[in-house]
């Protein structure tokens, strides 16, 4: 979807479709070479990070294989509180593998640390993440991001996967929603 199609909800763009797609080549670029004599397992938390992975995955040139997990955090709509529920496990055994966490945005990284001890007690021979946005908030806690396409401000933003109330996620910007849209 394109922006001028939903002109009206946006307050203003935050990443363009052009900029997501040159650092998105660079991070591949860059996880080609760390994971060269690997196969890493690309684990995407639905529903967000199918944008990413989509065109993450394609961008890099050594095989990898791809799975997909949905989590729910238990808590207010908007704060997320830690508690996490599985709605769909892995279909991929992870014993011995080297996972990649392919995310959307980490925020409070509540849910991602709690990924990370999952796959770890798993027994995965190592748990790295890459995230195409990444907020202020997620300086506080100890979650190792290796890779992050965007630092962004603390506001709330929609676009390539990530959506208001479901909407908005097939918009190809990342972009910050008028506040009219919330009330
Ligand atoms: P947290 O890092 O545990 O706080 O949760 C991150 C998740 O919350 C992301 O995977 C998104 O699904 C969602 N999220 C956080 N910030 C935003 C936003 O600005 N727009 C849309 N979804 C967001
Ligand atoms: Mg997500």
């Amino acid at each position: 979807m394109d922006l001028s199609s939903v002109e009206k909800d946006i307050e203003k763009v935050l990443v363009t479709e052009e900029q997501i797609k040159v650092r998105i080549s660079e991070l591949a670029a860059e996880l080609d070479q760390h994971y060269a004599d690997k196969r890493p397992l690309l684990l995407g938390v639905l529903k967000g990070a199918v944008m990413v992975m989509a065109d993450l995955s394609r961008a890099m040139q050594i095989p990898v294989e791809m799975d997909w997990m949905a989590i729910s955090s238990y808590g207010s709509g908007t704060v997320s509180s830690g508690v996490v529920r599985i709605l769909k496990d892995l279909d991929t055994d992870v014993i011995g593998r080297h996972v990649l966490i392919v995310e959307d945005i980490i925020d409070s990284g509540l849910t991602l640390s709690w990924l990370i001890a999952n796959l770890e007690a798993r027994g995965a021979a190592s748990v790295k993440v890459v995230a195409l946005l990444r907020k202020p908030d997620a300086a506080k806690v100890e979650v190792n991001v290796a890779w992050v396409g965007f630092d962004i401000p603390n506001e709330f933003v929609v676009g390539y996967g990530l959506d208001y109330a479901e909407r908005y996620r097939t918009l190809k910007d990342v972009a910050v929603l008028s506040p009219a849209v919330y009330s």
